[in-house]
Parts: structure tokens; C-alpha cells; sequence
């Protein structure tokens, strides 16, 4: 947010602040709870981070600084807390509130995964792994989802519906979706035996391979490196997910074919990340919304940095015409 590392002060009024916004007002349950019971959780999440702009209606006052961090710490703060709520609707559990002796990970996990203990401790690899995923997926350039949230929040509006747009751009299965894609598509595979079928329906075309690829990336994207590690680490204490053999032999035989070597396709961010949420039985569903917990914290400082941008007007880019240069105005009887 504010271009530097904090000092240890700094950083303790940090964590104390984002500790002490994570509850929602009681009525954002109601909201959650009229969804339809199989509902995505990143249409919960669309609908309920724009519906919080309805809760404090100072968060217009964009050009009040104070006023602006207030809104960015309560979007960093109450993020997970939504999407732990979506989940628990979901699944007709019912929810469970903020432990503020937790990490921010910690408490997602608790908010999560609690059930009848009275007190839920994270294991500290799992939370540890959270914490380096949300870390790696915190903020990425001028991606889909940030141009979503500078693009509406060029023209003014509050923070939360510059997120909601954010979140819908981070939906999609070319984006944020593609965690989600890549388990769907492991799963479809089955089997090692099945990868080259699947690896020639690629290169025909008739599917992508999904957590290859990167519009910036024509190498490995590094983030997947790291994330190949924390795999390793994870599956120590939930053992290993079977689905990883498939997903290593797809990368092996990938990284010799011409096919993805000419196009310069690598694993991005995506390929591996799911395997890991899977094996910490997060729900499938429920990917996306990982990517969209930490990326809060990049769109927020992108969104800063955009209104203190003294050259940064509404967005409006400008299009060329290649259509008819003349047609005449026909009635509908004169359609064809
Ligand atoms: N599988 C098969 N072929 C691919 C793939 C893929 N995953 N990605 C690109 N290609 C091919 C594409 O068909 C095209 O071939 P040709 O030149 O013969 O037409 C060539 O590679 C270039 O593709 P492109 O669509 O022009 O590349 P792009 O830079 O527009 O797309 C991408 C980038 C990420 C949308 C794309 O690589 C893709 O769809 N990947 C799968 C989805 C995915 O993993 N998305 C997560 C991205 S990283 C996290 C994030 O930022 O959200």
C-alpha cells in the first residue's frame, strides 16, 4: 500500500487494524444465506464485496485519505471472512466468527474448517503454505482483474465496487478460474496411461492445457517454482495427492513437445496451486476465491496509486471504425 516495508511499529498497527475489521454486519449473513444452495462462491463474492459499499457510505469520499485506508483495511480484513461464509452456506454448516488470536491465515483456516472444538489451532505447515500462496498471488501487473478494478475505478466509484468488478474480471477460467480448471482437468484425465490422448487433443486444439501458458511469461512463471516447493511440504502432512503424478507427467512430456516449446508454454501460477488447495480439502469451487482473497491487497494499491496519479483520467480508450463508411437506416419490413 504504501510502496515500502513497514517498520516493526507500522507493521504491528497493521496487523492490528486488519485483525480488528474481519467481522461482517449481521445482515451480510441474511444476504448470503438467500443464495441458492449450490451457488459459486465467486458469485457470492461478487455480490457480497459490492454490497459492503452499502454498509459505509464514506467509502465515496475516494480523495479523504483517511477514508481510503479505512475501506482498504476493511476490504484486506473482512475478505476472507465472506469467502468463509460463502463456503460454510454452502456445505450448511453454520458460521463461524473471527478468532482474533489467529493469523490472517490461521483465522481463514478456523473460520473454514472449524467444527465442534471449542478452540481451532492451524496446523502451522498448512497456515505457513497459505501464507506463501497468498503472498505469491498478492499482486501480478497490469493482469485482467487489475485493469478491471483501474478501469471502473477511473471513473470514481467506491473501492468495493471497483473489487466487485475485479472479482467478476478474476472469475473467469483464462484467469483466476484456471486453479479450479486445472483440478477439473487432472480429474478428467484419470489416469498417467491417459496423458499423451490428452496432450494430442491439445495440440489439435479441441482443448487448452490449463495452468500452461502466460500472456508476460514465455518461461517458467516463477511463482510455480515456489509453489512446486510448498507442494512438497504440504503433502508431508496431508500425503500426497494422486493427482500429481498426472500433473507432472503432463509437464514432462509438455516441456519436450515442440507443440509447447515453439509457443513458448510453461506452468504458470496456476498448475500447482491446486493440488495444494485440494490436498488442504478446500473445495474445488472455492479455488478462485483463493486467488481473490490476497489479490485484494494489489488491486487496493494499484487503485491508490491510479487516483494519485495526476496524469490518470476515466478510462476511455478510443476505438477504430472499420465498418461501412455509409448505411442507410432500413425499416424492419425492409429487413432481411
Ligand atoms: N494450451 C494449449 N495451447 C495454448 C495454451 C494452453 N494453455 N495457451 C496458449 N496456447 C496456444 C494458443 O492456442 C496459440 O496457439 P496458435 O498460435 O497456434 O494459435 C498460442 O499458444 C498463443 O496463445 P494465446 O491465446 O495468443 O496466448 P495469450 O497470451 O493470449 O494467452 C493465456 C495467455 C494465459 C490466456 C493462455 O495461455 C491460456 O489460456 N492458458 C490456460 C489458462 C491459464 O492457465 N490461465 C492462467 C494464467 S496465469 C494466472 C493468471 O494471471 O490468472
Amino acid at each position: 500500500m504504501n510502496g515500502e516495508l513497514p517498520t516493526r511499529r507500522q507493521h504491528e498497527d497493521w496487523v492490528h487494524d486488519i485483525t480488528h475489521h474481519t467481522f461482517l454486519h449481521e445482515n451480510m449473513k441474511r444476504l448470503i444465506e438467500a443464495f441458492r444452495y449450490d451457488a459459486h462462491p465467486m458469485g457470492i463474492l461478487v455480490s457480497t464485496v459490492g454490497a459492503l459499499s452499502t454498509f459505509y457510505s464514506e467509502a465515496k469520499n475516494i480523495f479523504d485519505p483517511i477514508a481510503r485506508r479505512q475501506q482498504a483495511v476493511r476490504l484486506i480484513a473482512k475478505m476472507p471472512t465472506l469467502a468463509a461464509f460463502a463456503y460454510r452456506a454452502s456445505v450448511g454448516l453454520p458460521f463461524v466468527y473471527p478468532d482474533n488470536d489467529l493469523s490472517y491465515t490461521g483465522n481463514f483456516l478456523a473460520m473454514l474448517f472449524k467444527m465442534a472444538e471449542s478452540k481451532y489451532r492451524p496446523n502451522p505447515v498448512l497456515e505457513r503454505a497459505l501464507d506463501v500462496l497468498f503472498i505469491l498471488h498478492a499482486d501480478h501487473e497490469q493482469n485482467c482483474s487489475t485493469l478491471a478494478m483501474r478501469a471502473v475505478g477511473s471513473s470514481h466509484p467506491d473501492p468495493y465496487s471497483a473489487v466487485a468488478a475485479a472479482v467478476a474480471a478474476l472469475y473467469g477460467p483464462l484467469h483466476g478460474g484456471a486453479n479450479e480448471m486445472v483440478l477439473r482437468m487432472l480429474k478428467e484425465i484419470g489416469s498417467v496411461r491417459n496423458v499423451p490422448e490428452y496432450i494430442k487433443r491439445v495440440k489439435q486444439g479441441q482443448v487448452r492445457l490449463m495452468g500452461f501458458g502466460h500472456r508476460v511469461y514465455k518461461n517458467y512463471d516463477p511463482r510455480a517454482r515456489i509453489i512446486k516447493q510448498i507442494a512438497d511440504q504440504v503433502f508431508e502432512v496431508t500425503g500426497r495427492n494422486p493427482l500429481l503424478d498426472i500433473a507432472l507427467e503432463l509437464e514432462r512430456i509438455a516441456l519436450q513437445d515442440d507443440y509447447f516449446v515453439s509457443r513458448k508454454l510453461y506452468p504458470n501460477v496456476d498448475f500447482y496451486s491446486g493440488l495444494i488447495y485440494q490436498s488442504m480439502k478446500f473445495p474445488v469451487e472455492t479455488f478462485p476465491v483463493l486467488f481473490a482473497i490476497p489479490r485484494t491487497s494489489g488491486w487496493l494499491a494499484q487503485w491508490e496509486e491510479m487516483l494519485l496519479d495526476p496524469e490518470q483520467r476515466i478510462a476511455r480508450p478510443r476505438q477504430i471504425y472499420i465498418g461501412s463508411p455509409r448505411r442507410d437506416y432500413r425499416t424492419m419490413d425492409e429487413r432481411m
